[in-house]
């Protein structure tokens, strides 16, 4: 190790055949050997490939070599930088500008039990509300109530199912956080009321700048002044910025009160019946002057002093949590204020841990095939960094999508565990009916397959909620000694079976795809693959190829238009001949009570054995239902590809079929 004065610093050897994941929110490459990564939140607009700092800062990797894996957990805030071989081939650093060197060396060896035990250092998310896994639509901005009605319309009337509703920030009164528009929405309460007899719910976003409004009463302003709870300079005055609003103060979120009070602001959202909160622009992101006029972004000075008096520290360690912070308070306070519904928190900006609280998008990515393509190594570096709920804006959100670039983004967001289309003011509309009819009919067959898909992915969020796991996840996270995935970065899996190759380029229809070890079924004919091995594969548009595991057990729902639709009365369990164990998990998907007993497990078993009689049989054998919470009566089939299907009655209770 080493110091000097402000910075201190480790080196480490690089083994062999070592290689290096997570980093929080990196794209490009999936490994970052001879990589600079630096972790300081900043609001990475038009960022590339290449761009260093993001939005998130999570300072954790994990390195793999065959048959041996350890995680690094740099404990600190502060900024801080990890060099894997770039300053000197074979060593690696971590330097940070805090006067403790503390880090957390995390045994694997496998990438799972790195992130179980990260993750129990850090936390893990809570089960999120099951409508959350729905598809949700998103622009900045539908500006009007008509506009919003509109919206929704439109998807049932087009048969497209449809969750959820993000409001961006024309719907406040002057970009005022915790404000409506009177003229464009003069009657929330009806709308979000109406709609959601039609199951759609509603996420508003909230920014951390708070107007400073000098004249007429607006009570965030007002009541944070008065109470001290913005971010003031060294010199003791309070400080501002540009956002949004114009210019604006900023809550010190290190303060529990701030915290509190913050929370406590969402009072008139929650009584609207919102139900998710989208937290922007808390790295945090200003400018020194009004929007538009040329300016340079800034951010608090880094003395200014931030936290809780009897801890109180400078924004030099405090700037990496501004987000996080902002993002608990929001939690803490929806669970407040919605003691009974869990809610759906997002963010932009977090630390190590922000999966506590929130789910992340990747912020501000571009309408072109580049921007899709590295969506999946930004995605699984987060998975790999604790952060499971995660998304990127399906379509891009800067520039205008093509058709052909959203009907591929649609089956790529098919994947993502936050699956939302977004697009910025002034570009084209990324609604799943905008670009004709071919492009419309692959929009909602995908999104009906995330719907028949829910089972298999709530399972994966429960499982991301009790060890850590990512939902999204690179192939070496299951084949960790297969060197062929240690740079694989286009094709994922969605939890442990189902594996896709998308197609990332115009104008391509055969996609090249790689087969680990074992034999894999490909999802739309059923046809068995040998790995390990390369194959190349029909992908007309209407097609992503996707794969399942032999062994596989994946359960599909009938497609609904939303979540809640209707309960889940019948069950498919779609089963690929092999040797293979899946655990179903279930619980009422809204509130809280599966904290306290109510879910339910199921754990299916598929093999074969060789009977005398019959030849090779394939066996499918459901234990019997464990845990308090009780399903809907349901029909159950088992569906066992190349064999046919069986059909019961779900009572809970297990049996045995051959196949
Ligand atoms: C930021 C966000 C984007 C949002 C916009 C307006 O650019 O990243 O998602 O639409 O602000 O609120």
């Amino acid at each position: 190790m080493g110091w000097r004065q402000g910075a201190i610093a480790n080196w480490k050897k690089i083994e062999a055949d070592e290689h290096f994941y997570g980093f929080g929110e990196r794209t490009g490459l999936l490994d970052k050997l001879s990589d600079r990564l630096t972790n300081w939140t900043t609001d990475a607009l038009d960022y590339t490939s290449l761009t260093d700092e993001m939005y998130q800062a999570i300072p954790f990797f994990m390195a793999l070599r065959p048959e041996l894996g350890y995680g690094i957990f740099f404990n600190t805030t502060f900024w801080s930088q990890f060099d894997i071989g770039a300053e000197q081939t074979g060593v690696w650093k971590m330097q940070s500008q805090d006067k403790n060197l503390d880090y957390y060396i995390i045994y694997g060896p496998e990438p799972a039990q790195i992130l179980q035990t990260y993750t129990q250092l850090t936390g893990r998310m809570p089960m999120p509300p099951r409508w959350a896994l729905g598809y949700h639509q998103c622009r900045w901005s539908y500006a009007s109530e008509e506009e919003v009605r509109q919206l929704a319309q439109e998807f049932r009337q087009r048969q497209i199912p449809c969750d959820v509703i993000h409001l961006d920030i024309d719907y406040m009164r002057g970009f005022r956080v915790f404000t409506w528009s009177p003229q464009r929405f003069p009657d929330p309460k009806t709308m979000v009321k109406d709609l959601s007899q039609n199951g759609f719910k509603f996420v508003t976003i909230i920014d951390p700048g708070v107007k400073e409004e000098t004249e007429a009463d607006y009570l965030p302003f007002d009541e944070g002044l008065e109470h001290d709870y913005f971010v003031r300079t060294a010199e003791g005055k309070v400080f501002h910025g540009y956002v949004w609003p114009g210019r604006a103060v900023f809550p010190d979120f290190l303060r529990e009160e701030v915290r509190e009070w913050w929370g406590n602001q969402h009072q008139d959202l929650v009584d609207a019946g919102i139900a998710g909160i989208w937290n922007d622009m808390n790295e945090p992101a200003m400018n020194d002057r009004p929007f538009g006029d040329p300016g340079k972004k800034i951010w608090f000075p880094l003395d200014a002093p931030q936290g809780p008096v009897d801890e109180q520290t400078t924004h030099a360690e405090a700037h990496n949590l501004y987000g996080q912070m902002m993002a608990r308070a929001c939690a803490e306070g929806l669970e407040r204020l919605r003691p009974t519904a869990r809610s759906f928190v997002l963010t932009r900006s977090g630390y190590a841990g922000v999966q506590r609280w929130s789910a992340v998008w990747t912020g501000d990515n571009q309408s072109l095939w580049e921007y899709l393509e590295m969506s999946l190594p930004a995605l699984c570096n987060l998975g790999l960094s604790g952060v499971a709920f995660v998304g990127e804006d399906i379509g891009g959100f800067a520039g205008n999508a093509t058709a052909e670039l959203f009907a591929r983004w649609m089956q790529v967001g098919m994947l993502y565990p936050m699956m939302r289309a977004h697009s910025m003011i002034a570009s084209a509309r990324h609604e799943p009916w905008v670009f004709g009819d071919r492009v419309e009919k692959i929009c909602r067959e995908y999104i009906e397959l995330r719907y028949r898909l829910l089972p298999y992915l709530y399972t994966l969020f429960w499982e991301a909620a009790t060890t850590g796991a990512p939902i999204l996840r690179p192939l070496l996270y299951h084949f960790p000694n297969d060197p062929k995935t240690y740079n694989l970065y286009d094709q994922v899996l969605l939890g442990p079976s189902l594996m896709a190759a998308p197609v990332y380029r115009p104008g391509v229809e055969e996609r090249l795809v790689y087969l680990p070890e074992g034999v894999w079924y490909d999802w739309w004919s059923g046809e068995m693959h040998q790995g390990a091995s390369h194959i190349v594969t029909h992908a007309p548009l209407e097609k992503m190829p996707l794969f399942v595991r032999a062994g596989a057990i994946i359960p599909l729902a009938p497609v609904m238009q939303y979540t809640d639709e209707r309960p889940m009365d019948e069950l498919r369990l779609r089963v690929y001949p092999g040797e293979g164990e899946w655990t179903l998990y279930e619980d009422d998907g809204r509130s809280f009570e599966y904290r306290i007993g109510a879910w339910a497990t199921t754990t299916y078993r598929v093999h074969s054995s060789d009977s005398e009689t019959d030849g090779s049989q394939t066996v499918v054998e459901i234990a019997a239902r464990q845990g308090e919470w009780q399903p809907q009566p349901r029909q159950v089939t088992v569906e066992v590809i190349g064999k046919g299907e069986q059909q019961f009655e779900d009572d809970g209770s297990d049996r045995r079929l051959t196949f």
